[in-house]
């Protein structure tokens, strides 16, 4: 199957950054996305991948837009989205940042500890849930418990079409790991649930999926 759908997908952490030698972020490879992006790029040619700081090799015909902050990716998210047909939100988004960027390494005093003020992000994914037009919208969920009833109230409030729920505590699920293991819930009330496979089949498998939810 071919089609001339432009297909958004963002992948690996954020970056915020404290002081020039500091940043707080997360344990997001890029692993998940970037098997996503891949896997997308055979049914269409406009593939844009938006890929917080990873390591990891570039999937082969894909537009790569390198960002590092959650204000970053949220500024080159945006800029796309209203061309997109199809987003998938796998990236693992700070949801909070230093309220302030220190110019110079911040310096070791005396005392014991050290309060850092941070402040929210901007959740990306539901401000293209507020702007919505003809997107269909895919979030994911990294859950440490109440997998369905989180991953339901994050389709609604985010006014998602869907969203892949994974539990980070499961052995071989979440981050880092080459496998995942997801259940899907859609807007209509479907629920999928994926055994334990390495990403990249995961990605073939959840591509399949959202085509035969878009009709595409
Ligand atoms: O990268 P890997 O090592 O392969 O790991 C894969 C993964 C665990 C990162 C991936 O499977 C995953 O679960 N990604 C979503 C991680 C996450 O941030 O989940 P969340 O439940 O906090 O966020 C819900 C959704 O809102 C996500 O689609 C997220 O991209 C989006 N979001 C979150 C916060 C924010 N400020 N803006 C957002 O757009």
């Amino acid at each position: 199957m071919s089609t001339n759908l432009k297909i958004l997908v963002t992948a690996g952490p954020t970056r915020e950054s404290i002081d020039p030698v500091r940043y707080i972020s997360n344990h997001s490879s890029g692993k998940m996305g970037y098997a996503i992006a891949a896997a997308a790029a055979k049914y269409t040619k406009d593939i844009f991948l938006i890929s917080g700081p990873v390591a990891i090799e570039v999937p082969k015909d894909v537009y790569l837009f390198k960002v590092n902050s959650a204000i970053e990716m949220e500024t080159s998210a945006l800029s796309l989205y209203p061309r997109m047909d199809i987003v998938i939100m796998t990236a693992a988004v700070c949801d909070y940042r230093a309220a302030s960027f220190s110019d110079n390494k911040i310096k070791k005093t005396g005392a014991d500890t050290l309060t850092l003020t941070l402040v929210k992000n901007p959740d990306i994914l539901a401000s293209m849930g507020e702007k919505k037009e003809k997107q269909f919208l895919v979030g994911f969920a990294a859950e440490t418990e109440n997998l369905k009833a989180n991953a339901l109230e994050k389709l609604k409030n985010k006014n998602l079409d869907m969203i892949i729920a994974n539990d980070v505590t499961k052995a071989g699920a979440g981050f880092g790991s080459d496998t995942n293991k997801v259940t899907i819930f859609s807007k209509d009330g479907d629920e999928k649930e994926f055994p334990l496979m390495p990403k990249k089949e995961l990605a073939e498998e959840i591509m399949k999926y959202i085509f035969s939810k878009t009709n595409n």
